[in-house]
């Protein structure tokens, strides 16, 4: 009789995380993991930008990490490409955007589709976009929130998977708003990836449930 691997002793999910900034979500993840409320693993931290401290936390924890900025690309499609190849090499199941600022290519997106995760720093659909604070500020929100999604072709737009709202306080600056939303998004974040990498995610359409 074939003995089933128990769930504890099952290979961890290989993640790849792609960061441009700070990095405080992959912080976040690497402490859920620590922690075990995140049964995963992160692979391999892919940035944009070669200055990004995400790198250095990702290194801090040793972590294997690299830098690859687009300039090196002729274009979107040859960066992609090369992204690619890195997560393939890694051996990552999953892609994690944890503040990628950059589109990906419909190509890139059809060759990890359904395994491609993002946070977002508002209640999509509203305030998409690379501003999304500073536009829900200067739109006189009194609520926004975080949203995590699947990604699809379509910026901001793929299958929701979790959103929690943030109330937004009279006086509060962008960088005060973003303290609040951090601190619901590194709850948040590497909740909906557990859902995500065990398969409890039932996507129909543009709705996400939870299995069991
Ligand atoms: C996060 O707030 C994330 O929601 C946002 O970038 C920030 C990255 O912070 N992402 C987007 O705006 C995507 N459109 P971090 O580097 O500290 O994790």
């Amino acid at each position: 009789m074939s003995a089933q691997p128990s769930a504890r002793r099952a290979p961890r999910p290989r993640l790849a995380v792609l960061c441009s900034g700070a990095g405080t979500n992959l912080q976040a993840i690497l402490t859920a993991i620590r922690r075990g409320r995140l049964r995963a693993r992160v692979v391999l931290v892919v940035s944009d930008r070669p200055e990004a401290p995400a790198l250095v936390r990702a290194r801090r924890a040793r972590i294997p990490a690299i830098a690859l900025p687009p300039m090196a690309s002729s274009s979107r499609a040859a960066y992609d490409a090369g992204l690619a190849r890195a997560i393939r090499r890694a051996g990552a199941a999953w892609v994690i955007l944890a503040g990628f600022m950059r589109i990906l290519t419909p190509g890139f997106v059809r060759r990890f589709r359904g395994r491609i995760v993002n946070v977002h720093p508002a209640l999509l659909p509203a305030f998409p976009g690379a501003r999304a604070v500073r536009d829900a500020l200067a739109h006189g929100a009194k609520v926004t929130g975080v949203t995590v999604h699947l990604v699809e072709a379509r910026v901001d737009q793929g299958p929701i998977v979790a959103q929690a709202p943030v109330a937004v306080r009279p006086g509060d600056t962008a960088a005060t708003l973003l303290a609040r939303l951090h601190r619901v998004e590194h709850r948040l974040y590497p909740q909906a990836i557990q859902w995500a990498v065990e398969g409890r995610l039932r996507v129909r359409g543009r709705r996400v449930t939870l299995r069991g």
